[in-house]
């Protein structure tokens, strides 16, 4: 069991900031468009949802990408749940999340539901079946049994967050992917880029969001 909690401050903008690795933990200019633009197309969703589609992320945080992931599954009309799993060691405090999640009014309907449910680790909504796995992905993803369809990998940044971005948990995260399935995450670090192919993904320099000239993808041969 985890016993840590986030300590964040917060912007003029109502962004929260993590004390603890001194990083956002969305993108200044807008978050939800750079959720999308990331994380959905980076792993052509929501073109590739099916039923039974499995989305795993690393760094929950405060729940936004899980729920554009979900609008965006009952947006395309998807009536059986999508499964999401994500990893966590710092979980956010559910008023924290509220607060953070209010930015977006557009996600209000999902945030609401999610949050009336949300107990701080499984919850089932019907179209979402959601797990957040609490501990160092390090030591809990070793041991997850699943298989996702599509990775978010969302820790802060890699030179704040080293330890989520290492090769040993790349190859862990290959491990745990379906064949054909992806990976997307919004940095272009050499070194993660690296880590994503020694543990065995096709990775792809794309175009970034806003201000980041350029992100990564990866595909699972
Ligand atoms: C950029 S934030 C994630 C934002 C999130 N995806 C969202 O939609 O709000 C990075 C997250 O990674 C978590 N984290 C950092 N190191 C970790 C570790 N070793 N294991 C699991 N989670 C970690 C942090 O607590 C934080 O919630």
């Amino acid at each position: 069991m985890v016993d840590q909690q986030a300590e964040l401050s917060w912007t003029e903008d109502r962004i929260p900031v993590s004390d603890r690795f001194d990083d956002p933990y969305f993108s200044l200019e807008n978050g939800l468009a750079e959720t999308r633009h990331v994380f959905l197309a980076g792993n052509s969703l929501p073109e590739r949802f099916r039923p039974g589609f499995h989305i795993a992320e690393l760094g929950f945080g405060t729940g936004l990408n899980m729920l554009t992931a979900w609008a965006a599954w009952e947006g395309a009309g998807m009536t059986g749940p999508l499964r999401f799993t994500s990893f966590e060691a710092y979980p956010m405090a559910p008023g924290d999340m509220a607060r953070a999640l209010a930015a977006f009014p557009e996600l209000g309907p999902w945030a609401e539901r999610f949050l009336k449910a949300w107990t701080g680790a499984r919850c089932d909504l019907g179209t979402l079946q959601l797990d957040v796995v609490q501990g160092d992905a390090r030591q809990t993803l070793p041991e997850w049994t699943g298989r996702a369809d599509a990775w978010f990998l969302d820790g802060f940044s890699p030179a704040k967050n080293p330890e989520l971005w290492q090769e040993d948990l790349l190859t862990h995260v290959a491990n745990r992917t379906a064949p054909g399935g992806t990976v997307a995450t919004y940095t272009a670090a050499g070194f993660v880029r690296r880590g994503l192919e020694a543990a065995g993904f096709a990775v792809t320099r794309v175009q970034g969001y806003g201000r980041k000239r350029h992100m990564t993808q990866g595909v699972l041969p």
